[in-house]
């Protein structure tokens, strides 16, 4: 029996995007990591396309914000480019000509009654910053990013009330300094990673301190991909394998952002390991006096452990896989286009351990989606993309999303990733996630199926669903 899954009527019905991803580097003063990972190795990207163009944000925005208004968006999250705003960047000074263009972004979100969040940092460190001074693990870069910060609420403060610190900081210690998957691409590099993970906290609590001090009338928060980490069985060797990935993946800045703490837990490993961070009780103070408003929350797929049962020696070389190992679990359900499983209940044990062990702090869904390479083989006649896979995406996580508000959960919204099509790092363009198809020779828009649903979903706030397809 169809049932209505419904929202409360102020629910932020809204997408994601961020400005590497989606602006183009028309007009900008800096090189950051990307485009500089781009201009050196080409033939790390898909099919060859790089960050110089993307959905062309840049010169197509005035024309977006009306296709978000047209499926229905009365939010809208996009980030600031340190390398585009910053002219100087040790003092901070900005570059005019970004001022202008995100004060006609904000003024273009305003009419069309769409809220703007403005994230401060996407993975996107000016290059010059790792060059110079080893980058995040570096605390002078961390006082340069506050700089940046200061400079953006000056310029913005009193015409956007959301910001975020950070976007998935968890990433780029993960991606950058232990697997090589982004740039810098280093490989088990596990110590220098602690380090980043530090230094990115005091990076997001100083500006949380420093946005609070300049009584700017807004909040302040910071976007977090929540990955829950499930034990492949009860057995206690996998279950500690669990927590430990649990401790690292998520509460490393979860209890920072929340509490103003690092769990202990993790803390005891990584000292008797030798491979604590370098702190100061200074320091320390900042992060626990410095919380944010609220948390955005970032959730694709989860993460399924179990304990390591590999020879691998980490005695010269400490890396955190020394406690754990992915596990493949059968059966489970894939987007084989991006390789990540599906498991729509994640978003309700997300939301229950946010309500019962971090004081129900208000939050959102800040990205969630699918992503899926070839959508040209599902157009109509018209050539409309009809994606109803994605549909059915959104329908079973927002379902789950709903019990857990009807449970108490303090989420006040949900934002797709993405609103249009945008270019996913060294993925470029093979999979697309948008509401909205981008022809990318001839930047055209066209609204797909999703987009359409989307509308009714946000008009009506909510939707009609079979709840049997809520799968366990
Ligand atoms: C999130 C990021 O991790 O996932 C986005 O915040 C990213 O920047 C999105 O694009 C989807 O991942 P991908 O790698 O397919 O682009």
């Amino acid at each position: 029996m169809k049932q209505f899954i419904n929202f409360p009527e102020d629910f932020w019905w809204g997408g994601a995007t961020s400005g590497p991803q989606s602006e183009g580097n028309h007009g900008k003063a800096h090189e950051n990591l990307m485009d500089y990972w781009y201009r050196t190795k080409p033939e790390d990207f898909f099919d060859g396309v790089g960050p110089e163009i993307t959905s062309d944000f840049f010169h197509h925005y005035s024309e977006d914000f009306k296709l978000m208004k047209k499926i229905g968006l009365n939010s809208f999250r996009t980030s600031i480019q340190w390398s585009r705003l910053i002219k100087d960047l040790e003092t901070g000074e900005p570059d005019l000509e970004a001022v202008d263009f995100y004060d006609r972004v904000i003024q273009e979100a305003e009419d069309n009654e769409i809220t703007l969040v403005f994230n401060l940092h996407h993975f996107d460190l000016p290059v010059e910053l790792l060059q110079k001074y080893g980058g995040w693990e570096s605390k002078h870069v961390v006082d340069l990013f506050v700089k940046f910060a200061k400079t953006a609420f000056e310029c913005f403060g009193t015409k956007v009330q959301y910001f975020t610190t950070f976007n998935e900081p968890m990433v780029i210690p993960e991606a950058g300094y232990l697997y090589g998957l982004h740039y810098p691409k280093y490989s088990g590099k596990g110590a220098e990673a602690m380090q980043v993970i530090y230094n990115l906290n005091l990076a997001s609590a100083k500006v949380v301190e420093l946005y609070h001090s300049m009584k700017l009338g807004g909040k302040i928060g910071v976007i977090m991909n929540l990955t829950p980490a499930y034990p492949r069985s009860n057995d206690t060797k996998d279950q500690e394998a669990s927590y430990f990935v649990d401790d690292l993946f998520n509460r490393s800045f979860l209890d920072p952002a929340v509490k103003g703490e690092f769990p202990k837990t993790l803390v005891d490993v990584l000292t008797k390991d030798g491979v604590l961070w370098d702190y100061t009780e200074d320091e320390l103070k900042i992060i626990k006096n410095n919380t944010v408003d609220f948390l955005g929350v970032n959730y694709y797929h989860p993460k399924r452990v179990k304990a390591n049962e590999s020879n691998t020696d980490y005695s010269s070389n400490w890396m955190p896989d020394k406690y754990f190992e992915d596990y493949e679990m059968p059966g489970r359900r894939m987007n084989p286009y991006r390789g990540w499983e599906i498991y729509p209940k994640a978003i309700y044990d997300i939301a229950m351990n946010i309500k019962e062990n971090y004081g129900n702090i208000p939050w959102f869904i800040s990205e969630n989606g699918m992503g899926v390479e070839g959508e040209e083989k599902y157009k109509d006649p018209d050539g409309n993309i009809q994606d109803d896979y994605r549909i059915e995406f959104y329908e079973e996580h927002l379902a789950w999303l709903s019990k857990a508000i009807q449970e108490g959960c303090n989420c006040f919204g949900y934002h797709v990733w993405t609103v249009f099509d945008c270019w996913s790092w060294n993925n470029a363009y093979k999979n697309r996630y948008g509401f909205i198809a981008i022809d990318l020779p001839t930047q055209k828009r066209t609204i797909k199926k999703s987009g359409h649903w989307y509308k009714t979903v946000s008009e009506n706030h909510g939707f009609e669903y079979e709840l049997e397809e809520m799968k366990e």
